[in-house]
């Protein structure tokens, strides 16, 4: 069901509207329709009859139409053409057209407007936001006759539409404007571009016969987040390249797409929870929490997790976490640069996050995961040091508004180093439902991640019974390094002409690798106690003695082996 806020504001009596989308047929066409097919009432109860012109700096002032009344959503469902704004035809020439060409004429379609003596016109403005900003030298001008013309717009139906793709409204106007936020294409509307598509290219539709049962859900679900254009282009270039409809040519499609906005990536996460050493409570809490996305879950009334986020020791396994937790709940994961949101004009970091959040919630059911979420609350903000303060306070508080308010399915997996850095509103209830602290594995942790890394290489684990001396000597090391470790004591292995990787091999290339808790035990120390302080869940279970404090890198533990008897091994003075 398309939106009906249009037709509402126009009822209302809105004079200036901001549509924020980038797909300009799509809103007029929609818009258009909503007008043509409902019945506008004065308070006379007669109909009020609306002409819609549309406005831009190449082709003036063009009379639009629609060529058949129909109500949506059926009036897309034929062809391929109707969805794109043909269903509209332009009327070059009619009265008071060509008005306003080329950028002397930016003010010309309002007094255009202006100058008509009839009543009820709507007016869309392309590319309008361009001139509104403040690096057009006509701003000022342009924004000035709009709040001249407004009370008489007001009184004669007359109605002002600025289409584009960002919402950067000038202070001066800001009380004037009421935004409309059109979303990106839903699950039923991209099934009718995807019918216009086999239409069009003469294919099959897949019709849920055999071999084709899940394909069109699987397609829509690909296709989520595209405008219609984008959708349409992907399902073709599906066809031509693979011959059929292929969800994973959708997918990369859409990787791309989300690529180019420059905040957003879709990443392919391979990862499962098996890949993980340690995080065992972590783990838990995410298969228990797996089952609460499913339809049946909701019906019985239960709210699916809205947050996590995950602090602690650098290279512990936080980025890792999350791309698991994507593959485990079989969900697309689009990773959010918050380096990246913030922009150097005024207005931009926070038009950055609310296009980021929409693109989640179009893509939804998904995982959005903030990586180094601290980072971006300090450095690199726009202007002075309060200013850029400021903003990501902003920032901040769209993200917080949105976690709260959120209704859609996106789950958000928040990585960090440390908490302190962190507002405490974040972590409220409602928003972030649980936070773990990461740490630094113990003996027993450590020695699954090195078997984990062992496979990795391919090379079976049990063939190294002796791993428990690396496992004492590599106190402190983080499941990073120890991945590093592996990899080093192949080339190791490789370049003493072993025939194979020895454990003697890792342990000689153990004094090569200078573990971060080393580095900077001192930080991860305070940090670690921070989180202590504040009650925060660990991640991992406890292996009672196995695990020495940070930073006092001379405690050795005396590892005795292998599970249980990893609780009564001694700690003896290194
Ligand atoms: N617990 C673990 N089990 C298995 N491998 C691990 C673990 N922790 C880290 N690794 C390995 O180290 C790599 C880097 O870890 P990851 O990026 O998850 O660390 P991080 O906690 O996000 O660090 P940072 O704070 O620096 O971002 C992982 O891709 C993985 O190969
Ligand atoms: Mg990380």
């Amino acid at each position: 069901m398309l939106t009906k806020t249009f037709l509402n504001y126009v009822r209302a009596g809105y004079a200036l509207l901001w549509v924020k989308s980038a797909e300009e047929a799509r809103v007029l066409a929609d818009f258009m329709n909503q007008v043509f097919s409902s019945k506008i009432k004065n308070a006379d109860d007669k109909e009020e009859v609306y002409t819609t012109y549309v406005w831009d700096v190449i082709d003036g002032v063009v009379n639009y139409t629609l060529l058949k009344k129909s109500p949506e959503p059926e009036r897309v469902t034929d062809t391929k053409s109707k969805v794109f704004g043909q269903i509209v035809s332009q009327t070059p020439g009619a009265e008071g057209s060509y008005v306003g060409k080329g950028d002397q004429g930016l003010l010309s379609p309002l007094s255009w407007l202006e100058s008509k003596a009839d009543d009820n016109i709507i007016l869309f403005l392309r590319d309008f936001h361009t001139y509104l900003k403040k690096d057009c030298e006509q701003w000022h001008i342009i924004s000035r006759k709009i709040r001249n013309l407004l009370p008489t717009f007001k009184s004669k139906g007359k109605v002002l539409v600025v289409v584009a793709p960002t919402v950067d409204i000038p202070i001066e106007l800001e009380k004037e404007v009421t935004v409309i936020d059109f979303k990106l294409p839903e699950r039923e509307e991209l099934k009718i571009i995807l019918k216009a598509v086999c239409d069009s290219a003469g294919a099959p539709y897949p019709d849920g016969s055999k071999g084709t049962e899940d394909l069109v859900e699987e397609l829509v679900d690909a296709a989520l987040g595209m405008t219609i254009v984008e959708a349409e282009n992907a399902f073709s270039v599906s066809l031509v390249e693979a011959g059929k409809f292929d969800s994973s040519i959708v997918r990369r499609e859409k990787a791309l797409i989300v690529k180019k906005t420059g905040l957003l990536e879709v990443v392919e996460a391979h990862e499962s929870l098996d890949d993980i050493g340690g995080l065992e409570n972590l783990k838990d809490y995410l298969l228990s929490r797996k089952d609460t996305f499913t339809k049946e879950a909701k019906e019985f009334g239960i709210t699916p997790v809205k947050g996590i986020l995950l602090a602690g020791v650098p290279g512990c396994g936080k980025s890792l976490t999350a791309k698991a937790v994507a593959s485990a709940f079989n969900r697309p994961l689009l990773r959010l640069d918050m380096g990246k949101i913030f922009g150097k004009y005024v207005g931009e970091s926070e038009n950055n996050m609310k296009n980021c959040l929409d693109l989640a919630e179009a893509v939804s059911p998904c995982i959005l995961w903030i990586d180094e979420l601290e980072k971006s609350m300090a450095g690199n903000k726009p202007g002075s040091a309060q200013e850029g303060h400021e903003t990501t306070r902003r920032v901040f508080q769209l993200l917080l508004t949105w976690l709260q308010e959120k209704k859609t399915d996106v789950l958000l997996v928040a990585t960090a180093n440390s908490i302190a850095s962190l507002p405490p509103e974040l972590l409220r209830a409602g928003r972030i439902d649980s936070t773990w602290w990461v740490d630094l594995p113990d003996a027993v942790q450590r020695e699954e991640i090195l078997k984990i890394h062992l496979r990795k290489v391919k090379r079976d684990p049990a063939k190294y019974k002796s791993l428990k001396e690396v496992v004492d000597k590599t106190e402190g090391f983080s499941g990073a390094e120890l991945e590093v470790l592996i990899k080093e004591a192949l080339v190791h292995a490789y370049t003493k002409k072993h025939k194979e990787l020895m454990v003697e091999d890792i342990i000689e290339t153990i004094p090569e690798i200078t573990p971060i808790s080393k580095m900077q035990s001192k930080e991860i120390e305070a940090q670690h106690r921070d989180a202590k302080d504040r009650g925060i869940k660990d991640a991992s279970k406890s292996h009672a003695v196995a695990k020495a404090p940070v930073g006092d890198m001379k405690r050795k533990v005396n590892f005795p082996g292998a599970g249980a008897a990893a609780s009564s091994g001694p700690i003896v003075a290194g």
